[in-house]
């Protein structure tokens, strides 16, 4: 086989077959390939694009280039959630605990965040004590008691996803359905899931801009999903505006226990119950969408969710007081109050620049070498299509410093306030059950 027939006929639009598809991945795993050739493929393909065969071919071609986590010791089906990334999302923390309290086993394998503020390892490292170092075996055992474990991302996964993302990066290919889709499908098959719960988001905020496209790329991960003989689910949901109202470290923690209260922000809550029903689903806990909402629904209002989430701490090391009296999490030495200057409705919440705002504060990473202030952020008192009355708090900022002024500007530009009445905007615009 030689590299620059299969680009000729990728660039024809013609069907690779799998060894071909196998030859690609593997050359360029190894280092047989060079980029130049590869970057030739990958313009091809975002052209002509891949059918249903090649992009599952492909995608476990990436999931066969690195390790593949075990997790058939654990009992039960194994339901992973992947979200394409939002401003403020805490879902992971909440829908942890509560599918685990329905029974649905939780092996997660999280990562540390760049950008707005941490991923979930750092937002639970806002825990004193809390660790995320489990051995295989513990792991295991947890998972098969408890229901519920997080660890950090341990392993060589998928090392051709990560080496043609980089190359994608710089050569304009990163925005194909194709590649983002196995992209995404091939590390959560790596990390051991059978089944699979998407969160497409889309808005402003979101790596899909609009509606369409993210529809498209969920379209594509359930069939990858099917294709590969692991169940696939996905919502598309709207990231218009940040999730629920806090963005920062602990203020999300705080955030995950009220919703596990069934105090949480109502969006928050809302989609945590929609991916959840999937998840109860998929997990064999539940034969319909209906009835895995209800079990949802009972295990926040009699506490099982948060008890779950308490003894899910405690195992970690963990104080599992957090739970009862989050104001034991790490606190901001400063807050200061964002004031509406005129009354009206609010009319957008820029998601990606108040993200930025809590980035600026310390909540985020610019760098990976950055370190994270894990108590600093901002909690929004509004969203859209709620009324404000001029000096009402829109926000209030947590800080460590009392400087400022670049993030409180940014979160006010932020922040667009219209003298018409506007509507929300939907939350789940779709459900794609496959
Ligand atoms: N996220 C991924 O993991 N892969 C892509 O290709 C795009 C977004
Ligand atoms: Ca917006």
């Amino acid at each position: 086989m030689r590299m620059v027939d299969l680009i000729e006929k990728k660039r024809e639009g013609e069907e690779l077959t799998p060894a071909e598809i196998r030859y690609v991945i593997e050359g360029y795993t190894k280092g047989d390939i060079p980029d130049y050739q590869m970057s030739s493929f990958l313009m091809a393909v975002y052209f002509q694009d891949m059918t249903d065969a090649e992009r599952a071919e492909l995608t476990m071609a990436m999931v066969e280039s690195g390790d593949q986590i075990d997790l058939s010791p654990i009992e039960g089906i194994k339901v992973d959630k992947h979200s394409t990334g939002g401003v403020g999302d805490t879902t992971t923390l909440v829908l942890g605990p509560l599918v685990a309290a329905c029974g649905v086993p939780v092996a997660k394998m999280s990562g540390r965040g760049l950008g707005h503020t941490g991923g979930t390892i750092d937002k639970l490292e806002a825990i004193t004590g809390f660790h995320t170092e489990l051995t295989p075996e513990q792991f295991t055992e947890q998972v098969n008691e408890l229901k519920l474990a997080v660890v950090g991302q341990s392993g060589n996964l998928t090392p051709a996803d990560k080496k043609l993302y980089a190359l994608r990066d710089v050569t304009a290919t990163v925005s194909s359905i194709p590649l983002i889709a196995s992209s995404i499908m091939s590390k959560k098959i790596a990390s051991g899931a059978d089944a699979i719960v998407l969160d497409v988001k889309t808005g402003d905020g979101a790596f899909m801009k609009t509606p369409e496209e993210a529809e498209k790329l969920a379209r594509a991960m359930v069939r990858i999903g099917k294709e590969t003989g692991r169940q696939t689910m996905a919502i598309i949901s709207d990231m218009s505006q940040p999730l629920g109202y806090a963005i920062g470290n602990s203020l999300e923690v705080k955030e995950a226990i009220d919703t596990l209260k069934g105090e949480g922000p109502q969006d928050l809550t809302e989609l945590c119950l929609v991916l959840g029903s999937q998840m109860v689903v998929l997990g064999g806990q539940a034969d319909s969408l209906e009835e895995a909402r209800g079990k949802l629904e009972e295990v926040i209002r009699n506490g099982e969710a948060l008890r779950v989430f308490r003894a899910f701490v405690e195992r970690q090391g963990g104080n599992p007081a957090i739970a009862d009296d989050p104001d034991l999490l790490p606190q901001a030495a400063h807050t200061f109050t964002l004031e509406a200057e005129a009354a009206g409705w609010v009319a957008d919440i820029v998601a990606d620049d108040a993200g930025t705002a809590a980035m600026l504060l310390g909540a985020g990473r610019a760098t990976k070498e950055s370190e994270i202030d894990l108590a600093v952020g901002l909690v929004l008192h509004k969203k859209v299509g709620d009324r404000v009355e001029q000096g009402e708090a829109l926000a209030t900022i947590y800080a460590n410093s009392e400087d400022i002024s670049e993030a409180k500007e940014l979160l006010k530009k932020s922040i667009l306030i219209s003298g018409d009445e506007v509507k929300a905007p939907e939350l789940i615009l779709e459900v794609v059950t496959g």
